[in-house]
């Protein structure tokens, strides 16, 4: 039996299966750059990066010695007591880093997850009021904060209530699938009356909403890039009624879209930016970096973790900009990500079953279709061609059911790129002569 066969079944065993969605069984030995190696010796182009975390690619050497480095010395002292210098001069990047000229702070956690409780918290104690909103088909994470938050699958509300009371979801933007069967760009801004109509002036008073909390790019959705006003509407909206604006960037963030955060695109300042994933290139940490004010806004020992802001992590993360900075992964972001949107777009020429190609920089969703007309979503079919690229030696997933999510490493080679774009090319092809069997589908559970 092949050693990933026998650790896959002893998982099986061992681990809850609400702990992962699972696609093949690919048990990870090492990783450099964009390839990663299984334990039976296989190699794959990477088009995940471990879910948009390791944007400077797999075991980056500067990462790795920061790690170690740091290792050496002294692996955690807990910020909730005492102090440590990489701490504040990560906070210091990263107040730099995001928009806005105006005094900050900055909050350390360990996910994505506990990053966005950290938000309602907040948002609640500054602002002195409850309701906070979000969007439908948004994701944000797996504490009750953050699952209250989101509204992207049953199986993540099934058993596991009651949720966070006052948390409203309101639909985003969804351009290719409109929920008020509109087309853009003929419906102007037709969505936002439509959200002002049924929710603002019915059930969710403007001057009691805490926040808004939206990812600029939605991401697990399946890569919903919003029309050009909506950000800057929420953000007038905002202002004008004394809510926060929060811009959840934990996929979106750190280079992935060819900017360092997706709002830079609207030329939006939040209140609050939110981050994880790709910050330490995979060590568990996440960061709230905010106006002053708002992180004042609740006192001592409201919001600490024993572990959060490791030093280890804040290594890796100081390292993480550093190599983000002198490669130059923003611009190599967003230059490779319009090679590959260009190429795919080809492809949907040649493919009916493409149905949308859509994204910024190194994010892009391809969007299958069983008709074009329809848009039903051609779920076992995105299934297949995951199945298929990883036969061929390419890693990529399904999202939002229908959504091939290409989110390689930003250090990705041009000619990697361009081969696991000719498999994914060459997988299509093979699903729609209905060469990949349905058997595949057997314990893939998919987005
Ligand atoms: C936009 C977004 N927010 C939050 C999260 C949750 O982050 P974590 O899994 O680190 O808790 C994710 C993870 O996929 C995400 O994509």
């Amino acid at each position: 039996m092949m050693r990933s066969r026998e650790i896959v079944a002893k998982d099986q065993t061992l681990i809850p299966p609400a702990f992962r969605v699972s696609y093949f069984p690919l048990v990870v030995q090492e990783g450099t750059g964009a390839t990663v190696t299984d334990v039976d010796g296989r190699v794959y182009i990477d088009l995940l990066a471990s879910a948009a975390v390791s944007n400077t690619g797999h075991a980056h050497p500067r990462v790795v010695d920061a790690i170690t480095r740091q290792a050496k010395a002294f692996i955690h002292y807990t910020p909730a007591y005492m102090y440590h210098e990489h701490l504040v001069r990560l906070a210091e990047q990263l107040v730099s880093l995001t928009p806005g000229e105006f005094p900050k702070r900055v909050r350390f956690g360990l996910s994505g997850s506990d990053a966005n409780d950290g938000v309602i918290k907040f948002a609640r104690a500054y602002t002195g009021r409850q309701k906070v909103v979000s969007f439908f088909r948004s994701y944000h994470g797996s504490t009750y904060g953050a699952l209250s938050l989101s509204a992207i699958t049953p199986n993540m509300r099934r058993k596991m209530g009651p949720f966070l009371p006052e948390i409203y979801h309101i639909p985003f933007p969804d351009c290719y699938r409109c929920s008020f069967g509109r087309d853009y760009p003929s419906c102007e801004e037709f969505c936002w009356e439509q959200i002002e109509s049924s929710y603002f002036q019915t059930i969710l008073p403007p001057d009691e909403v805490a926040a808004i909390v939206v990812e600029p790019i939605q991401g697990d959705a399946g890569i919903i890039v919003p029309p050009p006003f909506f950000l800057p509407q929420l953000r007038k909206f905002c202002t004008e009624h004394g809510s926060l604006l929060v811009d959840e960037e934990i996929q979106t963030g750190f280079g992935r879209t060819g900017k360092w955060f997706a709002i830079e695109y609207w030329g939006v300042i939040p209140d609050i930016v939110v981050m994880g994933k790709a910050i330490a290139s995979g060590m568990p940490l996440s960061a709230l970096v905010a106006r002053a004010d708002i992180l004042e806004a609740l006192e001592p020992p409201a919001d600490l973790f024993t572990c959060a802001g490791n030093p280890v992590a804040c290594a890796a993360a100081l390292a993480t900009i550093e190599v983000i900075r002198e490669e130059r992964l923003v611009e190599r972001s967003a230059k490779l990500g319009q090679y590959a949107m260009d190429r795919l777009l080809k492809m949907k020429d040649r493919h009916q079953l493409i149905g949308d190609v859509r994204g910024k920089g190194l994010s892009i969703g391809v969007d299958l279709v069983k008709n074009r007309q329809s848009k039903e979503r051609a779920v076992k079919e995105a299934l297949k061609v995951c199945w298929r690229c990883y036969e061929k030696g390419v890693l990529l997933i399904s999202f939002s059911g229908s959504v091939l999510r290409i989110q390689p490493p930003l250090v990705i080679a041009e000619g990697d790129l361009e081969y696991a774009l000719n498999v994914i090319d060459e997988s299509l092809t093979e699903v729609e002569k209905g060469m990949v069997p349905d058997a595949v589908l057997e314990g893939m559970v998919g987005w």
